[in-house]
């Protein structure tokens, strides 16, 4: 069976000169959750878009649900759902009208679209607002309408571009629900861009870290920590004794780094080093308060392929300072 989303050595040059996504290639199978993490810039919306039949690429190809991209654009959004970065539904319209009209743009008869757009609603758990403007919506019943509206015809693959940004956390968990309940009941596959971290650990099978336009790393959470080789230990001190290098001398510890009574160990396995850890201490009379093991997190996967502190308050968008520039462009008259 070919696999639902499929890109082989996708290019994105704009304008002849920014290289925004460099040549990636990957497969989604079916049923899989995808994960797309980088920085802001680092090419993220553009090869969503590419996938989605949004924008040409400049060389390569995708391949969706066996349908090529390029030759069918058409046949690919009737396939797919998409909820972009950008809001977009419509505020002066209701949440029912939004799901309605996006109901016959799909080609859904009145009545079915109807019918579609009142469960989604419920789904959703937006039916007591479904009569009112969608500018009165808070951020995450706002997403979630955006969501019932990618999903109205039906699609068996989902394209999410950062759907939880700027939600409080339990607006993100919220979201997720819903496709998680969507994932098990409908075998969806989902490719999802995010900038927060524990969603992509939390919720996804498999991720790829892109960071100046070309993947760095790929691989389920696990494996993707399993990379970086090894446990955190932190331990924290009852004595203000330096034990720095007493801690340095334990067999498996590789660095440790001290602040002030707390010492933080990357070592091979937690386990072993632990015990040898507090023997040693104890020797050097200091004694041990707390100790914690942690595998890394991802934050420390992406610092460690990327350079760069993975932080979420990092400014306007890349996608959104594009967006904002070409609709300037246009007010002015130019061209996109
Ligand atoms: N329409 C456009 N015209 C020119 N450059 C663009 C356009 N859209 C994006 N870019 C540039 O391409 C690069 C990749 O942008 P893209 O929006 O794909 O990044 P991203 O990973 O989605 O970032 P973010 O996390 O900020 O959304 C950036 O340097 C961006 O400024
Ligand atoms: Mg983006």
């Amino acid at each position: 069976m070919t696999d639902p989303i499929v890109a082989e050595g996708l290019v994105k040059t704009y304008g002849g000169k920014v290289q925004a996504v460099k040549g990636v290639s990957f497969e989604v199978h079916t049923g899989e959750a995808y994960g797309f993490i980088g920085p802001n810039g680092a090419g993220k919306t553009t090869t969503v878009s590419m996938l989605s039949a949004g924008l040409r690429p400049t060389s390569g190809r995708a391949v969706i649900d066996g349908v090529e991209v390029a030759a069918n654009p058409e046949e690919v959004k009737r396939r797919i759902g998409v909820v972009f970065q950008e809001s977009t539904a419509d505020g002066d319209l209701t949440g029912r009208e939004n799901l309605e009209i996006a109901a016959g743009l799909y080609g859904i008869s009145r009545r079915e679209g109807k019918e579609r757009a009142s469960a989604l609603l419920e789904r959703m758990q937006i039916g007591d607002a479904s009569e009112r403007m969608a500018k009165t919506y808070s951020g995450g019943m706002r997403r979630r309408l955006e969501l019932g509206v990618g999903l109205i015809h039906r699609p068996k693959i989902l394209f999410l571009d950062e759907p939880t940004l700027g939600l409080d956390p339990q607006g993100r968990a919220g979201f997720w629900q819903f496709i998680q309940q969507l994932r098990k009941e409908e075998g969806l596959t989902v490719f999802v861009t995010t900038h927060y971290l524990d969603e992509a650990d939390q919720y996804c099978d498999r991720i790829a870290i892109i960071d100046h336009g070309t993947i760095v790393a790929t691989g389920t959470p696990t494996e993707l920590k399993d990379k970086l080789g090894g446990d955190v230990v932190t331990l924290k001190t009852s004595t203000a004794q330096d034990v720095s290098e007493t801690l340095r001398q334990v067999p498996g510890v590789l660095t440790v780094q001290r602040q002030d009574s707390s010492y933080r160990l990357k070592c091979s396995s937690g386990e072993v080093v632990v015990p040898l850890a507090v023997e040693a201490c104890s020797k050097a009379g200091s004694l041990i308060s707390t100790v914690s093991v942690k595998r890394p997190s991802l934050d420390e996967v992406f610092l460690e392929f990327t350079g760069r502190e993975f932080r979420e308050d990092e400014g306007p968008s890349a996608t959104d300072k594009a967006i904002l520039g070409a609709r300037l462009q246009s007010m002015r008259g130019g061209r996109r």
